[in-house]
């Protein structure tokens, strides 16, 4: 399968939103990837469902939403209403996180799972047949722009190894300093979507710089 790439919305510039969102229909950019902070699991906060609607209404690609929050459940419906296809909800805030996983899949979305950069892949083990994809955390959650921390290239091949022991089609997204530099590594480790923030939304040419990521995922 061809790696994908999704731009972060939170890097792109709130004042042109249409503008960045129109940039990424016509790039080679796969998914719309939305950053979900309450300020509680997190230390930010992003954006919500005004600004989810607003997306939602010129995205021409499939969305995918991660759950940085607290009591994600009392949300996943909104997130279903408002169009999103792909939702993630972190291990670390979910206690029943295998109903949470049922919750999604009932809704009629595909479900994933994030690990903080410090949570075991081994966590999943339970949990892992039930999952459309896992995001590995390749940065702290709660802000765009900060460095890939390296150690979880090998913490990717590690999953990928455990996907493909178990059986089962789970993908994996990685999300967090990801650049066109280390897009390649992160590919040949095992990841099968790319989120990019900065590395898109702060180029000069954000069109030309998902092209060049996503070239370099597929080399
Ligand atoms: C971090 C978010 C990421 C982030 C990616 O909490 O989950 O999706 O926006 O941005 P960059 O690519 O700039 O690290
Ligand atoms: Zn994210």
């Amino acid at each position: 399968m061809k790696r994908l790439l999704a731009p972060s919305i939170l890097s792109a510039d709130f004042g042109n939103l249409d503008r960045d969102i129109e940039t990424v229909n016509r790039s080679e950019a796969d998914w719309f990837h939305l950053d979900i902070m309450d300020g509680v699991f997190v230390p930010n906060i992003s954006y919500g469902f005004p600004v989810i609607k607003a997306i939602a209404k010129k995205a021409g690609k499939p969305m995918d939403a991660h759950l940085m929050i607290v009591d994600p459940d009392r949300y996943l419906q909104n997130f279903k209403e408002n169009g999103v296809e792909w939702l993630s909800v972190h291990y670390e805030a979910c206690p029943h996180l295998h109903r949470s996983i049922q919750h999604i899949h009932d809704l009629g979305m595909k479900a994933g799972v994030a690990l903080n950069p410090h949570t075991s892949i081994l966590l999943l083990e339970d949990i892992l047949q039930e999952l459309d994809y896992v995001v590995i955390m390749s940065v702290n959650p709660g802000f765009g722009g900060q460095s890939f921390i390296e150690h979880s290239i090998e913490k990717i091949s590690r999953m990928k190894e455990m996907i493909l022991k178990k059986g089962c089609n789970c993908l994996i997204e990685v999300d967090g300093g990801v650049t066109e530099k280390n897009a390649a590594a992160v590919a040949k480790a095992g990841a099968d979507i790319l989120v990019a923030g900065s590395a898109v939304f702060k180029a000069d040419d954000p069109a030309s710089a998902a092209a060049k990521i996503k070239a370099a995922a597929n080399a």
